[in-house]
């Protein structure tokens, strides 16, 4: 899969082009201790290297420069008894796939000599430092050199907008590792609904989940973004991770969460009663959600523009406030004064892929881009009351309610990879009791 995801690039790239690409780092926690290791998302697609500090030069069509090279920290005892195996160079050629493997001390000297030979290069300016110097430090040599003929690439190219379209569009292969991401997830969803009890503390809950996650072959930390467990009012909280309260008989519970399997993010959100029983005013909004959100899966078609899910859930969720009496006027008044807004706040969908909020344009020739096979996105209205809004009815406030699954655009029609966790009223109350 990466070298194929390798290849495609490569087959974008010209004759006399190069182009570098650089690994994350490890990042500090504090003091001497690092935060678990992740790898930069698009590096990962293009290499499938797991170690930290890694870079990769493509080069094509140019004499004397391998086509593609990818650059590791050299094996080293010591280094590797403290802090882990490594690949080496020898085992980045055989276990990566990749025609031809370094040291990673010889990058700056290996991209010199590609960059001065390239006649384009691709880079993306601004997203790594080291990187971005190393380019200003060979450009400027270059330029220093011109009575020797020398001449520093007349083109940089960005190839972030490349690799991003290319991970918009999921392989089949990809789809595997996010259904399995997904089905991990919808699974640890099932579990918190069931074991979920008043009296609990939300850390409990987030516990089963990450728990969850590992036990089931999610990779590093085992969650793609940190888990929302918001028990009763927090859950008016879009961002919540505290996750340290009590859980209230007669509360709802917001979960927010997903596993990352192979590097790729599941993204499921599921409210529910913590007793198992939703209170008149909580079943209303739910259910008003619950449509908004069925609603707008439907509308997960080939050729219909991103934005258009969003207008169909705006517009369920309005009628719903309407019906609810938390809202006055007409659905026209208030789709044109936009009266819903205080109670949606958040957009409707986002891409998913390797990151929870994937690459890709949202908008082609400033126009909402139509939906294609292989994009997977979140659908995932919601609404909050605030629980000092005066303006709302009392029964209605502190409640907050989203339902977040995850969908893949076919031919076929929309395929929810998390359909695997219920979310009809009925059979969440019963996986609650259960
Ligand atoms: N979990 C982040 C989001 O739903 O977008
Ligand atoms: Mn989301
Ligand atoms: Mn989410």
């Amino acid at each position: 899969m990466f070298t194929a995801n390798r290849k495609k690039f490569f087959a974008q790239m010209q004759d006399g082009d190069v182009a570098i690409f650089a690994g994350a780092s490890h990042v500090t926690r504090n003091h001497d201790v690092d935060f678990r290791f992740r790898q930069s998302s698009s590096f990962w697609y293009l290499t499938g290297c797991h170690e930290a500090d890694a870079c990769l030069i493509l080069a094509k069509g140019i004499t004397g420069i391998d086509e593609e090279c990818l650059f590791v920290l050299p094996k080293d005892p010591l280094q590797e008894t403290w802090h882990g195996r490594r690949l080496g160079p020898e085992g980045a050629e055989e276990k990566l796939d990749f025609e031809n493997a370094d040291v990673n001390d010889e990058f700056d000297g290996a991209a010199m000599e590609a960059i001065t030979a390239a006649k384009r290069l691709w880079h993306s300016v601004g997203s790594n430092d080291e990187l971005d110097a190393l380019v200003a430090e060979c450009c400027a040599t270059l330029r220093a050199k011109s009575r020797l003929g020398e001449q520093a690439p007349e083109v940089i190219v960005d190839h972030a907008p490349v690799i991003n379209a290319m991970r918009l569009i999921k392989s089949e292969d990809e789809i595997t590792l996010m259904l399995a991401a997904a089905n991990i997830s919808a699974e640890a969803h099932s579990v918190a609904m069931s074991q979920a009890q008043p009296g609990m503390r939300e850390y409990e809950i987030e516990a089963m989940l990450h728990h969850y996650f590992r036990a089931h072959g999610s990779h590093a930390d085992g969650w793609a973004y940190p888990s929302i467990v918001a028990g009763g009012e927090n859950a008016c909280i879009l961002h919540y991770t505290e996750n340290d309260q009590l859980l209230g008989d007669g509360d709802l519970l917001l979960i927010d969460a997903g596993a990352e399997y192979q590097g790729y993010a599941a993204d499921i959100t599921r409210t529910f009663p913590i007793n198992s029983k939703f209170s008149p005013a909580q079943r209303d909004v739910y259910q008003v959600v619950l449509d908004a959100q069925r609603a707008t899966i439907e509308n997960c078609q080939i050729g219909n523009s991103f934005h258009s899910g969003h207008d169909i859930a705006s517009k369920v969720l309005a009628q719903g406030l309407i019906d609810l009496k938390i809202i006055g006027g007409t659905l026209e008044d208030c789709l044109e004064e936009q009266s819903y807004k205080r109670f949606t706040i958040h957009n409707t969908s986002h891409w998913l892929g390797l990151d929870v909020h994937d690459c890709g344009e949202y908008y082609l020739d400033g126009n909402s881009r139509p939906l294609e096979a292989g994009m997977v996105m979140t659908v995932e209205p919601g609404l909050y009351f605030s629980p000092t809004d005066e303006m709302v009815p009392e029964q209605f406030r502190g409640i907050g309610v989203r339902i977040e699954d995850d969908v893949h655009i076919t031919k076929e029609g929309p395929q929810i990879l998390s359909e695997g966790v219920p979310k009809e009223i009925e059979d969440v109350e019963q996986q609650c009791s259960g």
